[in-house]
């Protein structure tokens, strides 16, 4: 059974939905997404997400296609149509297909913005590389400086998971003037002695629902955190290490750069924040 894709207000078969070759999303990266995940066919901090893409499009001066009730109706209606029980929405506005390509944004009120969504099936809350970890390579951060804003420009992020396949591992860090940004689409975490360290927020990183929402849980939960950039080589002389997403939750990393982080197996801080964090966003699922 193909899937059932909502597109400009309408809900079609995969095979059946189009977008136009004139799209800016297509033609500039002028889109920017939002993923949020699913469990037990429910959406889990649909709110955060829905604040967030608001945000990133007023900074990229794009209109908002639809209301934020509306959004969450689109939301249901795909997980209903698809029989969703856990994984992702994803979802993409672009600034639409003007008649030509241009450089130039075309007048919003003339080019009406595209709007997709579709849903993914993945095991998020069960997954057997939560059991193992992670491995990450550590590469330079070459991105844009507006990394707070969640376009659609994942060229250099897709490049840095091809480098760390390339290499036998999981994933890849990003340096940038010698710290850690986050991980090709996560946030990046060390544990020091029962301090959970994380980067403060700003342009360099991607402001994080799942981020927001552990950080919290870790903190009523009497954990010790501390938002400040750190060295790859803290990371490594760490006694544990994880990362963060809509689509991983929390999931140990066990080894960055060939070095084994604290026992070489997932770390009992991370472990116990993949427990707070399913039960506690189960427990708020709309
Ligand atoms: N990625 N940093 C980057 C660069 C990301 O792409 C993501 C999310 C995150 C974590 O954000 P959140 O907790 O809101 O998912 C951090 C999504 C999952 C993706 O691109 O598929």
């Amino acid at each position: 059974m193909s899937r059932i894709v909502y597109v400009n207000g309408t809900y079609v078969p995969e095979e059946e939905a189009h977008i136009s070759v004139f799209d800016r999303g297509f033609l500039f990266a002028d889109g920017v997404y939002e993923v949020t995940s699913v469990l037990d066919g429910k959406l889990i901090d649909f709110d955060g997400h829905a604040v967030r893409l608001e945000r990133s499009l007023g900074e990229l001066d794009m209109a908002q296609p639809v209301t934020k009730d509306a959004l969450l109706e689109i939301h249901r209606e795909l997980v209903r149509r698809n029989d969703l029980t856990e994984g992702m929405i994803y979802l993409q506005v672009t600034r639409g297909a003007d008649a030509d390509r241009d450089f130039a944004f075309p007048d919003p009120d003339k080019v009406p913005s595209t709007l997709v969504l579709f849903t993914q099936a993945k095991a998020i809350s069960k997954s057997a590389a939560a059991e193992i970890g992670l491995k990450v390579i550590s590469i330079d951060d070459i991105r844009w400086g507006r990394r707070d804003i969640k376009t659609v420009q994942l060229l250099y992020p897709s490049m840095g998971k091809m480098m760390a396949k390339a290499a036998g591992k999981d994933d890849a860090w990003m340096i940038e003037d010698g710290q850690v940004t986050e991980g090709t689409s996560n946030n990046a975490y060390i544990v020091k002695d029962g301090t959970i360290i994380t980067r403060h927020l700003g342009n360099e990183i991607l402001h994080g629902i799942t981020r927001k929402a552990v950080l919290k849980f870790a903190r009523e939960a009497q954990m010790k955190v501390e938002e400040r950039a750190f060295t790859i080589d803290e990371a490594k002389a760490a006694d544990e290490a994880f990362i963060t997403s809509a689509s991983t939750f929390v999931m140990p990393v066990v080894e960055i750069d060939d070095v084994s982080v604290g026992a070489g197996t997932p770390g009992p801080v991370a472990q116990r924040l993949r427990e707070i964090y399913l039960a506690e966003s189960m427990a708020a699922a709309q």
